[in-house]
């Protein structure tokens, strides 16, 4: 067998995750829920065991197995663990992680649904956390507390104003665990691991399965750091289905061409609409204009596929531009085929308070959006059309 990890990342997609199919080249789909054990010593090793399989699928599931390893593989990472969301992977990590008393840094431009976990859920059970502007180079080791921060929590490109934080900072902090989600950068966009960060967390549900029909987190990190998560994860039971891991094995072996299409056409439309007398800003890590635009240079292999910009003419143009689309879907994931478009002050963002969507920059003339794989000349026409006075 070649050695796999001298392969480039769009060759690993299609040779890894293949361990538990047999000879078929497709993945196989092992939707069973249990197996037998050979002996009562059988079943308690696997009933024992970190990770053992063939025991019962909350603990493991090879169609599962195959997929973390995949992407493991793409991740440059020892282990994998997939989990039922992308929420379900973000939430997992924090509870295994973190008990009360114990504080987390996070940047203050996350998803909604992670800002509303850590105000939430983690306030409720003791789990302090301070928010910091992950822009500002050293906010993040400014606001560790020797001793008690557990966790620092980035997102990078946030939801969904596309700002950065430096990868290198955040994997140069000593102390506490370090998380990044990178699902707007999908595995092969940047890989945290290798600029010293412990876990790198994914909504798979996204550019990773990449197809709208599948619901999966995956997070990766060193066997024993991933080990720890899913002596937890089994008892949280955020479990992935086999079904959706199949779904995603199937878009990994597709990620590359498909990313590498959609960024294109993100980096063709953003420039594009900059130069609309319409709009008022585009932010996307592409653009010379983006303040981080060479930190983006620096620590991404493409700068995504999803870009926000903000209509001049607030929430009025927002609403005529999304009654005009034609082709753009008006819907709230990313990554899919479809090029879609949502209004994040109203739907993704929606729980926000004033200040914090100001803090955010979640305005009321913000659309986020999605790019598919559809001929970019087809998703401009469409975009000129709605957006005509
Ligand atoms: C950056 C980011 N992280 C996490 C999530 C949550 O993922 P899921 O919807 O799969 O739970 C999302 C969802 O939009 C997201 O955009």
């Amino acid at each position: 067998m070649p050695d796999e990890s001298q392969h480039q990342p769009a060759t690993r997609a299609i040779t890894s995750g293949r361990a538990h199919s047999g000879r078929s080249l497709a993945p196989a789909l092992w939707s069973s829920s249990v197996w037998e054990s050979e002996s009562m010593a059988d079943a308690r090793k696997r009933a024992t065991g970190i990770r053992s399989g063939e025991f019962y699928s909350r603990y493991s599931n090879p169609t599962v197995r195959s997929f973390e390893d995949a992407i493991a593989e793409l991740e440059g990472a020892e282990a994998s663990l997939a989990f039922a969301s992308g929420m379900g992977a973000i939430s997992s990590v924090v509870l295994a992680l973190c008990s009360k008393g114990d504080h987390i840094v996070a940047q203050r431009n996350l998803y909604a649904a992670t800002l509303a976990f850590l105000q939430g859920p983690c306030a409720r059970f003791g789990i302090d956390v301070t928010f910091v502007d992950g822009t500002q180079p050293g906010a993040f080791a400014a606001a560790v507390q020797p001793g008690r921060t557990m966790m620092v929590l980035a997102e990078t490109p946030s939801n969904p104003c596309l700002q950065l934080v430096d990868l290198d900072e955040i994997g140069a902090l000593r102390g506490p665990f370090t998380v990044v989600d990178s699902t707007f950068a999908t595995p092969l966009g940047q890989q945290p691991l290798a600029h010293g960060v412990h876990l790198s967390l994914h909504s798979a549900t996204k550019g990773i399965a990449g197809h709208n029909d599948a619901t999966l987190g995956v997070v990766s990190g060193e066997k024993d750091l991933i080990d720890a998560v899913w002596a937890y994860s089994v008892l949280h039971g955020a479990t992935p289905s086999p079904h959706d891991a199949l779904n995603a094995l199937r878009g990994i072996r597709t990620m590359a061409v498909r990313t590498s299409h959609q960024a294109a056409s993100a980096q063709f439309l953003a420039e594009s609409l900059q130069q609309h007398p319409a709009v008022k800003a585009v932010h996307y890590p592409g653009l010379h204009t983006h303040p981080q635009h060479d930190l983006a240079k620096r620590q991404m292999r493409h700068f995504g596929t999803v870009f926000a910009v903000e209509l001049a003419g607030g929430l009025t143009a927002v609403e005529q531009l999304l009654a005009r689309v034609q082709l753009l879907h008006v819907a709230t994931s990313l990554g899919g085929p479809e090029t879609l478009v949502c209004h994040p002050a109203t739907t993704t963002h929606a729980s926000l308070t004033p200040e914090e969507a100001a803090a955010q920059g979640v305005t009321p003339g913000l659309l986020r959006i999605s790019v598919g794989l559809e001929d970019p000349s087809d998703l401009w026409a469409d975009l000129q059309a709605a957006l005509a006075p």
